[in-house]
């Protein structure tokens, strides 16, 4: 019978239950105990991937699994794996290991991951080679860039630590996705990953988000709250934008970082923490630092290890598989049937400059599975920044903004509510200027001559959202 999936497995309960949970994810799927005639069943070219016990597969002669791949040129074989088994085994971008004892979230992001590959292949329409194979870290995080597998690596093994850890990189590469990652895969990850922004709070507010705060400390606190500190003790916090935090509350900071304790706002009495800090910023703290508007020990302090993501534009290889990712995820969120990028258009991306990194091209995907629904997107879909040859936007925030244009408004004859007007004003310019800079903030504002902590601040207020 012809179905996507051929899951091969002689324990009945495990081929139930991996058959129901992928039917149940929308797949279609075969079922079959390990039987002698596997390999002509793989071999029938019914199915695009296959399932099986990686024991069951090299059981049998190792050119058998040669043989399928050759007959099938998009065939992917997910594989469970005994630690240890897999040494031997000749390398081949069509076999993907998953560990035992099963994880059906992993499953899952396997079975993605080989759906990839084969949407990969179909776009290209080249062969297959192990050059375009994607790797996944913690399932969220693609790459195949050197620079990122050596990354995952370190990530990998940072999370054995339990060391301060700071993530630099331009906005939208991938910062935050990197600390949860590091998270997950630490002893922590049973607890909590707290996330706090110290550029989206205002900073009267920031110390007692942090560290809580006690009944009586200020006007408007009724009752003691815990703080960020609390909800992550055993756990990972997360201090985005630290370039941002002023200088009283770095000194705050250093201390629990020296001596583990804390004081909620009001409270004279030290509470004991166990919390490990990862710390990310999109500005050059050295820079900084040597102007004095970040301290120098907390510098150090943070910086135990410190981890640099590198621009999309320095890594042009990932652009392709992330844009399979995209589409994949919007085709199947907005249940589109978007094919894929012409070549044409492919090129044209792979030789952009993605000044909002891969936040651009996800919201670049985005827009494009939502207005074209069908089909392969031409360079004619893409929007003229995309075009070759259109002027490429400023990268950093200190290039000149743009200069006011003034609108005029007609009053009409039966008035107008002022304050509306404006608002809805002000939120066109700023949904012109997140668009205009595929939803990168920083550059946003700088277009809107604004300092960027402004601007966060007015998109929560306003609870303002870039439309696809
Ligand atoms: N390597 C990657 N693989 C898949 N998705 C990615 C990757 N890098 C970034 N993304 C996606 O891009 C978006 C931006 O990532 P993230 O929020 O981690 O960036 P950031 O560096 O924290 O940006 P900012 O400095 O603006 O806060 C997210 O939607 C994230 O899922
Ligand atoms: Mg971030």
């Amino acid at each position: 019978m012809h179905s996507e999936l051929l899951i091969v497995e002689n324990d009945r309960k495990t081929r139930d239950l991996v058959s129901a949970f992928l039917t149940y994810q929308g797949y279609s799927t075969t079922v079959l105990g390990e039987r002698d005639d596997i390999f002509d069943t793989i071999g029938s070219r019914l199915h695009r991937i296959v399932i099986a016990d990686l024991q069951t597969l090299l059981a049998r002669t190792p050119d058998m699994l040669t043989k399928a791949w050759e007959s099938s040129p998009d065939l992917v074989v997910i594989a469970y794996d005994q630690p240890d088994t897999a040494r031997n085994l000749p390398h081949n971008e069509r076999l993907l290991l998953i560990p035992k004892p099963l994880n059906l979230d992993e499953l899952e992001s396997v079975v993605m991951r080989a759906r990839e590959y084969q949407a990969l292949q179909a776009s290209s329409g080249e062969p297959s080679t192990s050059e375009e194979f994607p790797h996944f870290l913690c399932s969220t995080i693609i790459g195949r860039s050197r620079t990122m597998l050596t990354l995952f690596e370190m990530l990998e093994k940072v999370a054995e630590s339990n060391a301060t850890v700071l993530i630099q990189g331009e906005s939208g590469t991938g910062k935050e996705l990197a600390a949860r990652a590091i998270h997950q895969l630490s002893s922590r990850s049973n607890k909590n990953f707290v996330p706090v922004n110290c550029a989206a709070i205002p900073d009267e507010l920031l110390e007692s988000e942090l560290f809580g705060h006690v009944k009586g400390a200020f006007t408007g606190a009724y009752a003691n709250r815990p703080g960020r500190f609390d909800l992550a003790d055993k756990g990972t916090l997360f201090l985005d934008e630290i370039g941002d935090m002023k200088a009283n509350l770095q000194v705050k900071l250093l201390r629990v970082l020296q001596t583990k304790e804390f004081e909620p706002v009001g409270s004279a009495r030290s509470q004991k923490v166990d919390t490990r800090i990862i710390a990310a910023t999109n500005s050059n703290l050295e820079e900084l630092v040597a102007t004095k508007d970040f301290r120098e020990d907390l510098y150090y302090r943070l910086s135990v290890i410190p981890i640099t993501i590198p621009p999309l534009r320095e890594r042009r290889e990932d652009i392709p598989l992330l844009i399979n990712h995209f589409l994949g995820r919007f085709n199947h969120d907005k249940r589109r049937l978007v094919k894929g990028f012409s070549r044409e258009a492919l090129e044209i991306l792979r030789n952009y400059d993605w000044p909002g990194n891969v936040r651009e091209l996800e919201n670049l995907v985005e827009r494009m599975v939502t207005l074209k629904e069908n089909g392969f997107i031409t360079p004619d879909d893409l929007p003229e920044r995309y075009q070759p040859g259109s002027k490429p936007l400023p990268r950093s925030a200190s290039a000149a903004p743009a200069p006011v244009t003034v609108q005029t408004e007609e009053l009409p004859a039966d008035g107008i509510c002022l304050n509306s007007a404006v608002d809805a004003f002000e939120n066109r310019l700023i949904l012109q200027a997140l668009q205009r800079t595929g939803g990168n903030k920083k550059e946003a504002a700088s277009l809107l001559n604004l300092k960027r902590t402004t601007l966060i601040e007015k998109l929560k207020k306003k609870n303002l959202q870039l439309e696809p």
